[in-house]
Order: structure tokens, then sequence, then C-alpha cells
């Protein structure tokens, strides 16, 4: 298959990390015969730099008539002070938004090898299986007006959806738990939000067409305890921007390493935009160090489900777990008698664990 793929590295870690990613589909290109074509383009605060704004109208454009995006990270203490129409994070919200990718699904899967980076016990991570199915394009991210008034004194956010909006991503809560476990906890703030009381209704309304999906409702204050206590009783989680947002960092400790979380933002088409959960850690960019393996894995879903390549995903996941296993990782992971790699080193390993040993180490060197 011919594929056209747009790279947003973006800001800090993106640019590397994007390179790891490149060069593991390049490999998996290679072995399957598929054509991947990468097109580059700016955004966040890279591109407020380059052209003055953070999602220049060409990378929309490029994005818009691509198979699919990979996007690196944005942000950094460099834009911190820009005015808040200008910041990176407009970019990445505003390409969210402009090619309409409402249902943003988060894994969180752990690696056996990595238990002991998790800050929990072994015994209550070990096994830990959850699908975070955010809504992305909705509430307060978006809701107008948001602005200060008063002279300064006094500020307004605007928490908004319509129904058709909760609809589509509860759909894809409910199409999610039935392909996984067959249990969906939808997360709210009914107690408060009148916003949350309408996702319940919604919520109770879907239940009803899916008998064969256990429902439960949660408050989020309550699933943010319940997902350190026993993460294990959760199969997917649906629910609105902000929560899904807070709860997925969260979620992503559990298994060891924020560096590790992929994710998708989809819509109901194929075209959907893949990114690790983790931020450019500015702190750490540059220097070899950063964890490739959520921007990796975030490709792998690209395979899958953009291009409903489904063995080449398996075989990044299968290799990532066995670079792992091999005790091969990056600085910010633990494993016992492991051995600390740099991003590239970490990439150039995954790459020699896909199964075509030959065209991976041809790419594999030329690479490094
Ligand atoms: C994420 C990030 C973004 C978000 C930021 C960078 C705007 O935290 O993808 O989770 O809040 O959606
Ligand atoms: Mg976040």
């Amino acid at each position: 298959m011919k594929k056209q793929i747009i790279m947003l590295p973006g800001d800090g870690v993106g640019k590397e990390i994007m390179e790891g990613a490149r060069a593991v589909l390049n490999a998996v290109a290679g072995e399957h015969h598929h054509e991947f074509i990468f097109h580059e383009h700016a955004i966040g605060g890279s591109a407020i730099d380059r052209y003055g704004t953070p999602l220049p109208e060409e990378t929309v454009k490029a994005c818009s008539s691509a198979d699919s995006v990979l996007l690196g990270a944005v942000g950094g203490p460099k834009w911190d002070h820009v005015e808040a129409s200008k910041r990176p994070e407009r970019g990445l919200l505003g390409i969210r938004k402009s090619l309409g990718l409402f249902a943003n699904l988060r894994p969180v899967t752990g690696f056996s090898s990595l238990v002991h980076s998790s800050p929990l016990k072994t015994e209550i991570v070990d096994g830990c299986d959850i699908l975070i199915v955010r809504e992305l394009t909705g509430g307060l991210y978006f809701g107008k007006p948001s602005e200060r008034r008063e002279g300064g004194r006094t500020v307004i956010d605007t928490l908004k959806y319509t129904r058709e909006e909760m609809e589509r991503i509860v759909d894809k809560g409910f199409e999610s738990a039935k392909m996984r476990r067959g249990k969906l906890t939808s997360v709210d703030k009914a107690n408060v939000l009148e916003s949350s009381r309408m996702w319940r209704e919604v919520v109770d309304e879907k239940a009803r067409d899916h008998p064969e999906v256990e429902v439960e409702h949660l408050l989020v204050d309550a699933a943010a305890m319940k997902l350190i206590i026993n993460p294990r009783q959760f199969d997917v989680i649906v629910t609105e921007n902000l929560f899904g947002d807070i709860l997925s960092d969260e979620a992503s400790v559990l298994t060891g390493s924020l560096g590790m979380l992929p994710s998708a933002s989809i819509r109901t088409d194929g075209i959907g935009l893949y990114e690790p959960v983790h931020g450019s850690a500015p702190d750490i960019a540059g220097q070899d160090i950063a964890n490739p393996l959520g921007m990796i894995l975030s490709a792998a879903m690209m395979l899958r489900h953009s291009f409903g390549m489904e063995d080449e995903a398996d075989e990044i996941e299968r290799a990532v777990s066995d670079t792992l296993e091999g005790g091969y990782h990056t600085a910010d992971l633990d494993i016992e008698g492991g051995r600390i790699v740099g991003t590239r080193e970490m990439v150039e390993k995954v790459i020699e664990n896909l199964s075509t040993k030959s065209i991976s180490n041809a790419i594999c060197s030329s690479y490094m």
C-alpha cells in the first residue's frame, strides 16, 4: 500500500522521537512492501518561530489531504508568555478541531517487564489494561466565551456540548467496550454539572441498545481514586475532554512511564492523528535520552486504525515488548538488571526486533 503521512514533530523532544517513528515505519514498509511517503510540516512553538502562528494554514491543508498524521509534542517555556490565542498548544487544539478528530483513544497497557517502573505495587498494576476514550473537540477546551472581564478581575470559561457531540463519543465508548472485555465506565461530575447530567442521560439511553455491555457511572473524583486503588477494575473509560485529559495522565503512570503511552485521535472515517500522550519535555530535548516508545507505539496505532495494517501494528508492538524484555530501556524506566540506552539506540533495538533482520539492519544503519 502507498500512504501519504504528514509528520508534525513540533517542539522539544518531538523531533527526535519522530525520527525514531520514521525509522521504524520505514523498516516495516520495507518488510511488507508498502510505500510510506513522509511530508514534514510545522506546528506549535517552532511554527510560531518560523511563521508567527502555531498552526500555519499550509499545515492544516497538508493534513486534510493526507492519509494520516503523526505528531510529536508541542509547547515549552520559550513560548509561555505569548498571547493565549497564539500559544503552541493552540496549534494542537486547532488541528484536532479542524480535522474533526472528536475521539481520542488512549490505551493504558502494561508491559510485564515494566511493572517495577510503576509507582504502585506490582500486585495492583500487574495485568492492568485500560482504554480511555476521551472526547476531544468540545467542552471547556473550546467553549466561548473564554476571556477576562471587568479589568481582568473576573474570568469566564465555557463548558458547552451538544447532544450529538456526546452521542458520537459515547457510541465510540460502547463500540470499544464490545471489542474488548465488555465493560464501560462513564466518568462525569453529575452531582454538580448540568453537562454531566446530560452526559449520563446519553450513556443510559445508549446502554439500552447495548445490553451486552456492563455500564457503570463514576464521578470523576471517585474515578481518579479508583484508578490508583484498583486499576484492574477498568476496561473502557469514556469521558469528556478535560476529565479525559487529567485521567489519562494519571492512568499513564500506572504502567511505568508517561513516555510509553500512545494515542489516536480519530473521527468516523479512517483519517487520524497519532501522538504520544506525553508532552514536549523541553528539559531533556536534544540530549538523546527521551523515550521514543510512546511515539513508536502511536505509529503502530496509525497502521492499525487508519491503514488497517493489523499484522504490521502487532509486529511493532511485539518488537517494543521484546526490546523491553531484552532489558533495554530509556532513563525514565526501570527494569531490574536492564541497561539504560539513549533514544537512538532504543529505536535501533526496536528495529532489530522487527521480524526481518536483514532489511531492518539496512534501515537501521542509514538511520544511525
Ligand atoms: C494532551 C495534552 C494537550 C491537551 C495540551 C498540550 C493542550 O495535555 O494531549 O493530553 O490538554 O489535550
Ligand atoms: Mg494531557
